[in-house]
């Protein structure tokens, strides 16, 4: 036992689970860290509502699971353009940079980026070991819209017949920053960064470390699979979203103000839904964590 109190509810069966009865802005101690632990192995998307937290506490409480990540957005932010200089803390929100009393302009370049949060995507699986948890709290949510919805990709890999799955097992996908926000035609990246925008392989299976089980690793962020001809490898990577992606899959969140949000990026999917960014404050803060497990070994250096 975990200790007082301390509970997860199941929001989607099996999936999505509620947790209450601990207070997220203190220490934790191992124990609580655990049971979260064993929590995301069992569910994937943990919710905790009612923890206004802090920037620092935010920070705290992720480095309990993990080295914390800089994403690339904030790494290809000019100082200047950045909300929070401190590159941990992932500013999602609609603000203009530092200046919260104006919102991003229609045509603004980071909007434009920001936009591509809409396709179905695994955060990181641009990077040669993608994002394991990501951290999303919450602080200003609008009247309407903006859910951010969670497909398992565990389910969805289980759904699959053993055909299917005999085919999928060993496939080696090419994920890039570059292939998903193509897919909404934005392409403008400040130079330097042209080592981070090349394709890195991932394995399509991805089996969990401690539980063992089987889930497919999608994002947008594919553009082709090994070996395979690129339309052919498209082709069938839509067919593959459009099935992990199906209702039955799928849990949509909707934001209270100081809730905090954690998935695992390595057995589920997320997008995030619309809202009147032009007019209404969407304000959440992210953190992020590596993967363990997503090391790729490649058939041809797993063979030695
Ligand atoms: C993210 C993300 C979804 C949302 O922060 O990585 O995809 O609803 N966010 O803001
Ligand atoms: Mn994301």
């Amino acid at each position: 036992m975990a200790g007082n109190g301390f509970n997860i509810r199941a929001v989607q069966d099996g999936f999505a689970g509620e947790v209450t009865g601990i207070d997220i802005c203190k220490p934790l101690t191992r124990d609580i860290v655990n049971a979260i632990e064993r929590g995301m192995d069992q569910y994937a998307v943990l919710t905790f509502p009612d923890q206004p937290l802090t920037d620092e506490e935010q920070v705290a409480f992720t480095a309990n699971f993990g080295e914390l990540e800089i994403t690339l957005a904030g790494q290809m932010a000019k100082p200047e353009e950045r909300r929070f200089q401190q590159l941990e803390l992932g500013d999602i929100s609609n603000f203009n940079g530092a200046d919260t009393t104006r919102l991003r302009a229609r045509d603004d370049k980071r909007r434009m980026y920001a936009l591509a949060n809409r396709l179905w995507h695994s955060d990181a699986s641009f990077r040669p070991i993608g994002a394991g948890y990501t951290l999303l709290h919450s602080r200003i949510v609008p009247s309407k819209g903006a859910d951010t919805q969670f497909a398992d990709m565990r389910a969805a890999y289980d759904a699959l017949s053993a055909a299917e799955k005999q085919e999928v097992e060993g496939l080696i996908c090419e994920h890039s920053i570059v292939f998903s926000r193509e897919q909404i035609g934005f392409g403008e990246y400040n130079p330097g960064f042209e080592e981070h925008l090349k394709p890195v392989p991932h394995r399509l299976v991805f089996t969990h470390p401690k539980t063992g089980r089987k889930s497919l690793y999608l994002s947008s962020h594919i553009g082709g699979i090994v070996g395979w001809p690129v339309p052919e490898a498209r082709a069938f990577l839509r067919d593959l979203m459009e099935h992990a992606t199906q209702p039955q899959f799928v849990y949509s969140h909707k934001w209270q103000v100081n809730e905090m949000v954690i998935w695992d990026n390595r057995t589920v999917m997320h997008r995030a839904t619309r809202f009147d960014d032009l007019k209404e404050v969407r304000d959440l803060r992210r953190t992020s964590l590596k993967g363990t497990g997503l090391e790729v070994r490649l058939p041809a250096m797993a063979a030695e």
